[in-house]
């Protein structure tokens, strides 16, 4: 069996609290900021799920649902564990929760330097961008 295949065995995916989310929003996107910074005002409404590595939660994104499509938000991989495939295992697997709650979309406001990693996932860049804070977005989807 590969190293890569053994790395990824004790591996899980489960839903979590948005409260569990936060330290890993806040060490990976916004470590400069007050925890408080990175919740989001629709948290409770929210699904969050995060990838488990020997005990421990490495990466995390939320799910919101609004009349059949599904964003997700707050993608984060704690950064000595980026680049080894967790946070694809993370998406694939919130791929499959919109396919089986049969979500007519799922989308994202996407950094623009992210936008070839979600095309590996089929999401497609829309015209829609935007800049905050310095930084240029764009609407990505997945129509299903
Ligand atoms: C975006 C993010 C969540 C991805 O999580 P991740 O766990 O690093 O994701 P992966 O490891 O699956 O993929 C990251 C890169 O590693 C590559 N990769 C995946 N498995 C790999 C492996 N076994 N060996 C080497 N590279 C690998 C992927 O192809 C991808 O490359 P790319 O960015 O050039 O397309 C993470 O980078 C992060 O937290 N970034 C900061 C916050 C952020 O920008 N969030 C998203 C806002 S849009």
């Amino acid at each position: 069996m590969s190293n890569l295949l053994l790395s990824y065995m004790s591996h899980k995916i489960i839903e979590i609290t948005s409260q569990q989310t936060l330290p890993i929003r806040h060490q990976v996107m916004w470590p400069n900021k007050p925890l408080d910074f990175v919740k989001l005002i629709n948290d409770d409404n929210g699904l969050h799920y995060g990838l488990v590595l020997n005990n421990e939660i490495i990466s995390v994104i939320s799910l919101f649902i609004d009349d059949g499509e599904i964003q997700f938000r707050k993608f984060a991989t704690l950064t000595n564990h980026q680049g080894k495939g967790y946070g694809s295992l993370l998406l694939n697997e919130i791929i499959q929760v919109a396919i089986k709650k049969s979500a007519s979309k799922i989308w994202c406001n996407a950094r623009v330097s992210k936008l070839k990693y979600y095309q590996k996932f089929q999401m497609m860049p829309t015209d829609h961008t935007f800049v905050t804070g310095e930084i240029d977005y764009v609407i990505m989807e997945r129509l299903f």
